[in-house]
Order: structure tokens, then sequence, then C-alpha cells
């Protein structure tokens, strides 16, 4: 698990900890927010706690909680850290449905990008939404990202097969 703590103009992104895992609860329990993510709709926080466990071990993987600074609320979590062969960084994040619209999605994935740019030297990036999810594919253009392609989608257990739009930028 990594320490780093970035400070945007409404955020703080910090480290995910167990503690958080009610908070992370309500988004990630919410179909509309979970359909178009890797991971199947969580139906008990116990899930979300070992989730958590889980990327506490990671070490490549930078993933972030999103905390307003506006009332201290956790509104949302993502991640960036490279790609196994290491060419390029991916990054990804997902809100809570009652703060969407409001420019957090941009302003949490900028504000890793350019953290990844500056602190660890990544320069290549890549990123990639199921194809009815246009707003994270302007989110990626807001990064300095454009469309390469289409690709497939598919959660992590392996259903739900979809076309993904496929994003890239060298910064
Ligand atoms: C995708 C998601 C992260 C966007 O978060 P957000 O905070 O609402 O995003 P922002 O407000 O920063 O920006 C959204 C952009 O998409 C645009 N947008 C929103 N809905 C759109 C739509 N249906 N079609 C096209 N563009 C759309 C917005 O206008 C905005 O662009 P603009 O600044 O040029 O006007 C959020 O909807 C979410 O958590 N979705 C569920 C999880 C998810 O899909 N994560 C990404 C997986 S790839």
């Amino acid at each position: 698990m990594h320490n780093v703590v970035i400070e945007t103009e409404r955020l703080i992104l910090r480290p995910l900890t167990v503690a958080d895992a009610n908070e992370v609860f309500q988004w990630v329990s919410d179909e509309r927010v979970s359909r178009y993510m890797v991971y199947n709709t969580y139906e008990t926080v116990e899930q979300v706690i070992q989730w958590l466990r889980y990327i506490e071990t990671e070490t490549e993987e930078y993933h972030f909680g999103y905390v307003r600074k506006s009332d201290g609320k956790l509104i949302g979590s993502g991640s960036i850290g490279p790609d196994r062969k290491q060419s390029f960084w991916g990054f990804g994040y997902n809100f809570r449905y009652d703060c969407w619209g409001q420019g957090y999605a941009t302003e949490a994935a900028k504000a890793m990008v350019k953290y990844a740019y500056n602190t660890l030297g990544a320069r290549k990036f890549a990123s990639s939404h199921v194809e009815p999810n246009k707003a994270s594919g302007r989110v990626m253009e807001k990064c300095g990202l454009h469309f390469v392609g289409y690709g497939e989608f598919q959660k992590l257990d392996g259903s739900c097969k979809m076309r993904s739009m496929e994003y890239e930028g060298e910064l």
C-alpha cells in the first residue's frame, strides 16, 4: 500500500483503508455505478472489506479514495498503475451516483495522471470504457487521451461481454 496524498481544488485523494468499507459500499452496491465497472455489484459490506484488504497488499497499483473537502465524505475511488509490460499506465475511477456531473471524475483522474507523470515517470497512458459510457470517454479525453479503437470489455468473472472504446495518450 502507498501513502500518497494528493490535494486538488475540491478533493483529497488518499489511500483507502478497511475503515472506509461502509462508505465505499454506498457506490459499489449501486447497479447504476457498477454496471460499467469490471466488478460485480457488491452485496455485503464484508465483500468490500475483503477487497479493501486485498488492495492494501498491492504494491504496483495506486488506489485512492476521493474525499470531498467541503464535507469530508468519501465520494468515489479509483486507481492508476503500470500495465504488466510497463508500456503504459492505466487508470480508472467510479463515483457515488449523486455526485456525478460535477466534474469530480475529471478532477480526480487528472490529479492521478499528473502525479504519475511528475513523480513516477509515467508518459504513456491508456484507459477504456464500455461503449455506452460516454461520460467516461470525456474524462479520458480531458486527461489528454484519445480514442484509438474498439476492444472487448468483460467483468472480472468473465460475464457481461460488451464492446469497449480504448483510449491512449502520450503526455
Ligand atoms: C463515469 C463517471 C466516473 C463520470 O464522473 P463525473 O464526475 O460525472 O464526470 P465529470 O463531471 O468529471 O465529466 C463528465 C464529462 O462527461 C460528459 N458527459 C456526461 N454524460 C454524458 C453522456 N451521456 N454523453 C456524453 N458525455 C457525457 C460531461 O458533460 C462531462 O464532459 P464536459 O466537462 O466536457 O461537459 C461517473 O459517471 C461514474 O462513476 N460512473 C460509474 C462508474 C464508471 O463508469 N466508471 C468509469 C469506468 S470506465
